[in-house]
């Protein structure tokens, strides 16, 4: 079976944890501030804040930042539920802007008008690791003085202009779930360069205690980062550009070998660097997007949906028409991309997607007869 996804996991990894397990000092130690110094430097963000989760991440920056009962954050249709939920979480109301099918990101010409006088913050998510039109985002913010929280869960290492994302607004957030460029386990780190906005999330990670403000000043989570978690940071960080540089060739190579395939590949514009943490293509309209990925699984390759549409969750299907997002779920493969593929691999799969497709296309009517 060539997988979806599998974390690069070695001796460097396993020595850091057996070692933080030996000196008993489990959670927020040495390790948990080296890997924050490592995130930092890499980006450029002048606070890196390890948690315990991606969605952690993102709750605590929506709450530093000012979100609120009462408030509207607007936040794109296609993505993870985690996005929408820590907005509600936050005491807020998620508002869908719907995507731009080419990138899978906020559709840019979409994002204005969604804005109303209860818009308190955007929320762009840097979908399978490229970055959203940031520009757009930031003339839009400055406009009508709202914060900008980015879901970078896919994007460490990617880029926009040259600059990291996470490190592109008010407050960025990673994710270290297995799936993503590197892993923790489970992990989060919020970037930001407000010291207020970093005293906070800080605080708000360890039930409210402010280390250097008067003790327990507010009602805080336990979101911290356990220390064998932040040593396997630490190894992750040091071998992340050749993790990022191998993504990039496996998602060159995906360009050349589906290029003569009836599918959309993804693209981005040229200031937008992708780090690939997934390489999600658009299959035919007609095409029974389940029926391919048991093919698929059939002939040896793992693949799934490239993500939800919030506009197909009940719960959240009120909160704006993201027909695109939902076409994007309905449509969309994500495609096995790990850095320890082989470059025969990539080839492997583009035979077998090729294949599907003319197996599902010639079984397509008598299932549905
Ligand atoms: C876009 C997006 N946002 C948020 C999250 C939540 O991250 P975590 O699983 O680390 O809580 C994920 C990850 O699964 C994600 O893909």
């Amino acid at each position: 079976m060539i997988k979806l996804a599998r974390p690069e996991i070695g001796a460097a990894e396993i020595d850091a944890v057996a070692r933080v397990l030996e000196t008993g000092m489990l959670v927020e130690g040495v390790n948990v501030a080296a890997f924050e110094t490592a995130v930092g430097r890499y980006t450029g963000a002048r606070h890196a804040i390890a948690v315990s989760s991606g969605t952690a991440a993102l709750h605590l920056a929506l709450v530093a930042v000012g979100v609120g009962p009462g408030d509207e954050v607007i936040v794109p249709g296609f993505t993870f539920p985690a996005s929408a939920n820590v907005i509600e979480l936050a005491g807020a109301v998620p508002v869908l802007v719907d995507i731009d099918l080419a990138t899978f990101n906020l559709d840019p010409a979409a994002l204005e008008r969604l804005v109303t006088p209860r818009t308190r913050a955007i929320m762009p998510v840097h979908l399978f690791g490229q970055s959203a039109e940031m520009d757009v985002v930031a003339a839009v913010a400055r406009a009508h003085g709202l914060k900008v929280v980015e879901d970078a869960a896919c994007a460490l290492g990617a880029r926009y202009r040259g600059r990291a994302c996470g490190a592109l607004s008010d407050a960025g957030c990673f994710s270290f779930h297995p799936r993503k460029v590197i892993t923790t386990g489970e992990g989060g780190m919020v970037l930001t360069d407000d010291d207020a906005v970093a005293a906070r999330i800080r605080a708000l990670r360890n039930h409210g205690y402010y280390v250097d403000g008067g003790g327990f000043l507010e009602p805080g989570f336990n979101y911290r980062m356990t220390d064998f978690q932040g040593a396997v940071g630490v190894a992750q960080m040091s071998r992340l550009d050749g993790l990022v540089e191998r993504r990039r060739e496996l998602a060159r190579l995906y360009d050349r070998v589906l290029a003569d395939l009836d599918v959309v590949r993804p693209s981005a514009p040229p200031h937008v660097d992708p780090v690939w943490q997934a390489y999600v293509v658009l299959l035919p309209e007609q095409v029974d997007r389940a029926a391919v990925t048991d093919d698929l699984r059939a002939r040896g390759v793992e693949t799934t949906f490239g993500t939800y549409s919030l506009g197909a969750i009940p719960r959240f299907a009120s909160h704006g028409a993201v027909p695109r997002s939902t076409e994007a779920w309905r449509r969309s493969l994500s495609l096995p991309l790990h850095p320890r593929m082989a470059d025969e691999d990539v080839a492997s799969v583009a035979e077998a997607l090729a294949a599907s497709l003319r197996e599902v296309a010639c079984q397509a009517p008598a299932v549905r007869g």
